[in-house]
């Protein structure tokens, strides 16, 4: 027998076998190596399940992993990395974390004015000094307007005032419906400022603390810590319009389109060919603190609020110039009243 044929042998009864276990467990489509992988996962991520929930993750874990290792393999200027979402689908995931429903946020002429440059090559806030909040997580709820919101008007302040706070979501998710705003199932950080306007006010995370939930309005207006004077809008589409304001003023609020491939983002300067760019197709709002370029590439430096153990220390890197995903569909900031 060659060498050849005693390993194709050997293959056979390999595959036999597997067969053989595939009859014992619902789903065979991964290895003891990657169930390995997948109880180092549960317990880095806490993570207990009963038996067919434990089957279902694995694989649904296993068909991710491969993913983002093909990913890994090939040419990209971004890798992917596994994180706390990994036993979800992207579906899954979209349902509990993203917008859901259209969001209507155009500014065919919004009020920003822009200078005419120079602009300096790369610009952070979070470098500049104390003026850019810890990385929060939203949970299961659709919120992420509300985290774009406090992001923005929390660094506004504290550059207009020198007084970094942190402030509250919650109160935004509770009480800003009448500015057209849906608590967990959604809402847009310019909806979200003019709330705040009209309302007087913005409590802090101390006295207003984030649930993830619904709940009644609980706004005490002596407890109001944060004010809006005046909402600006950038006029949609202008991507340079918003390097003005990031480099002059401060962070902006931004949406965009999450595809699947954005799920497991870990490093590098994001961008997706299946992503759309249109003003009604934007599923999350986040913040861009700051940009810069990498290899020739330009980029946006961009705050999330998925935590600190998605992607970047919970940033990441957004290709600019070319209304990547929609970035620049409908951003925003508000003028801090100080
Ligand atoms: C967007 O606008 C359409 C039509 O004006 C309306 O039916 C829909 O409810 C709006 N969506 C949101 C999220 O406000
Ligand atoms: C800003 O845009 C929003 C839509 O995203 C709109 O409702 C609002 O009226 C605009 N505000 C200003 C001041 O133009
Ligand atoms: C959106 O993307 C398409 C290509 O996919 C491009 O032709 C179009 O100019 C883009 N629109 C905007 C507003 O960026």
């Amino acid at each position: 027998m060659s060498s050849m044929a005693m390993k194709s042998s050997a293959t056979i009864v390999i595959l036999l076998a597997a067969v053989r276990i595939s009859h014992l467990s619902p789903t065979p489509v991964y290895s003891a190596e990657e169930e390995f992988e997948f109880k180092l996962w549960m317990s880095q991520h806490n993570r207990v399940y009963g038996l067919e929930e434990y089957y279902h993750r694995l694989q649904t874990f296993t068909e991710n992993k491969k993913r983002i290792d093909h990913h890994n393999a090939g040419n990209h200027k971004f890798t992917m990395g596994l994180n706390q979402f990994s036993d979800m689908t992207f579906a899954e995931f979209r349902k509990s974390f993203l917008l859901t429903e259209p969001q209507n946020c155009s500014a065919t002429k919004g009020g920003h004015v822009s200078s005419n440059g120079p602009f300096p090559d790369s610009v952070d806030w979070r470098e500049k000094g104390n003026y850019v909040t810890p990385v929060k997580y939203q949970g299961a709820c659709g919120s992420c307007w509300s985290f774009s919101t406090t992001g923005c008007l929390e660094s506004a302040t504290a550059i207009a005032s020198g007084k970094l706070l942190l402030l509250s979501e919650q109160q935004l998710v509770d009480c800003a419906q009448a500015f057209k705003n849906k608590g967990c199932n959604g809402g847009l950080p310019s909806q979200a400022f003019e709330y705040i306007k009209y309302n007087k006010g913005l409590m802090t995370e101390d006295t207003y603390p984030y649930t993830a939930r619904e709940s009644t309005c609980k706004f005490h207006p002596d407890l109001a810590a944060a004010f809006v004077k005046d909402v600006v809008n950038i006029t949609m589409f202008d991507e340079m319009g918003m390097v003005d304001a990031v480099a002059r003023l401060n962070p902006v609020s931004v949406a965009y389109e999450v595809v699947d491939d954005f799920m497991h983002y870990k490093d590098g300067v994001y961008s997706s060919t299946t992503c759309r760019n249109t003003t009604d197709k934007v599923n999350h709002a986040v913040l861009a603190v700051g940009y810069g370029a990498q290899d020739g590439t330009p980029y946006w430096i961009v705050k999330n609020s998925w935590g600190t153990t998605w992607g970047k220390q919970g940033y990441f890197l957004m290709e600019r110039g070319k209304n990547m995903c929609g970035v620049a569909a409908c951003s925003s900031y508000p003028l801090p009243l100080v």
